[in-house]
């Protein structure tokens, strides 16, 4: 385990000294010693010595010209000390360095929890399905097709939701806590890519027809340039949110990445490669897609909050053609996914077909619907795979996670050696 008090013992002389103190004195300092005392320490250190080479010395000079005030000015926000009230989800003037106080505890939340859950693609054992997928008469033609046509979309639609919370989503959400989720939703699509890559790799595929499958089979790319309209304009650097028209423009993009992309688009093929699971086939890639369904859940969670707070936050943008806007997109999501399930499911397969996909994907559209209190839009849908929700819900699964836990954590405990 990491002990501060080895770091302690070389502070030589003076730091020893310091140690001595009564504790009273210690706390008697003064927030404004405890600044000055430093500096005054740092700026001596600047002074250029006799041993300084020429390069060190006109290191040391050009750091006399650094302006703290024009650096600050940069940053994003105000320098004052942030408090709670001044917080927003798009727009905010308060500093965005300042992680605390927390507003939005439910990012927060999201946050801890994703962590918690951790999970690497090389811990799950491939040898099955490498076994599988190389016989000859392991899988029917159809259970192949679905395997590569799912690869082929996820393998480069992780990318896509990455790419558009990196250059674009992250810049225009303004308060820390969202963003810290942001940054760890990133990192586990990073994951999710590399899950794709690790089967495919395993399985011995053609890897350049698996990552191009969004350019060349017509209801792979559909849904990728779908996606892909509804972030060109807000990934363009310049493009900066505060008016009614680019405040909307932010919250198109929430709701086709996170309401229809994560919501919808992985449905029908996170619903095939599990059912061919829960049939005992391909069962290390089932076994990559449960998690990083587990993981996509939370992402959809977090993003209906997003939303819901947008709109609370700012009630003007949620009029009645942006009700409708927003239905349309699930709408059309669906109808995208549906002709998706027909394209990889031309006959039954895995006790399913394309129809029972469609009521599926129907009752799904309908919660997005009304996850961001709109009406549903296909009543009386049931949904015919509940066995989907079961795996999704954290609690209800095997101690995976648990037994990851208390490992990353053994392996969090540093040595400096
Ligand atoms: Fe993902
Ligand atoms: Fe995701």
């Amino acid at each position: 385990m990491l002990s501060w008090d080895e770091f302690d013992k070389d502070d030589g002389a003076e730091g020893a000294t310091q140690n001595a103190k009564p504790a009273a004195a210690v706390i008697d300092l003064s927030l404004e010693k405890l600044d000055s005392e430093g500096g005054v320490a740092a700026q001596e250190a600047r002074a250029v010595s006799a041993d300084d080479s020429a390069a060190v010395a006109r290191a040391k000079a050009a750091l006399d010209q650094l302006d703290i005030a024009e650096g600050l000015a940069e940053l994003e926000g105000s320098s004052a000390r942030v408090a709670v009230d001044e917080k927003r989800m798009i727009n905010c003037r308060a500093d965005l360095n300042q992680l605390v106080p927390f507003k939005y505890d439910w990012a927060w939340q999201k946050y801890l929890d994703g962590c918690a859950n951790h999970w690497m693609p090389q811990e799950v054992n491939m040898n099955a399905d490498i076994a599988l997928w190389k016989s000859k008469d392991g899988l029917t033609e159809d259970e192949r097709r679905i395997v590569m046509r799912n690869l082929g979309f996820f393998s480069t639609a992780d990318s896509l939701v990455a790419n558009n919370l990196a250059l674009a989503v992250y810049r225009l959400i303004t308060n820390p806590e969202c963003r810290q989720y942001i940054l760890r939703q990133t990192f586990e699509e990073a994951i999710h890519t590399h899950a794709y890559q690790y089967c495919i790799e395993s399985l011995g595929m053609d890897e350049g027809a698996i990552f191009n499958m969004y350019h060349e089979i017509p209801s792979v790319a559909k849904k990728a340039s779908w996606g892909l309209k509804y972030t060109r304009s807000i990934s363009d650097p310049t493009f900066t949110t505060g008016t009614v028209e680019t405040d909307k423009e932010l919250l198109r993009n929430l709701i086709a990445y996170y309401c229809v992309l994560e919501g919808i688009f992985f449905y029908c093929g996170f619903t095939q490669i599990l059912s061919m699971g829960r049939r005992n086939k391909m069962t290390g890639v089932a076994e990559q897609f449960q998690y990083i369904l587990r993981d996509e859940s939370m992402h959809l969670n977090f993003g209906i909050d997003v939303i819901n707070q947008i709109k609370i936050e700012n009630p003007h943008l949620w009029d009645a053609a942006m009700k409708d806007e927003a239905t349309q997109m699930i709408l059309q999501g669906t109808q995208l996914e549906i002709e998706y399930a027909r394209d990889t499911m031309p006959r039954g397969v895995l006790g399913m077909n394309a129809a029972m996909m469609e009521d599926y994907l129907k009752f799904i559209a309908n919660r997005r619907l009304s996850q961001i209190g709109l009406k549903e839009e296909y009543p009386g849908t049931t949904n015919p795979f509940p066995w989907m929700s079961e795996i999704m819900d954290l609690k209800k699964e095997k101690n995976f996670f648990e037994t990851r836990v208390i490992e990353y954590q053994t392996g969090g405990a540093l040595s400096w050696d």
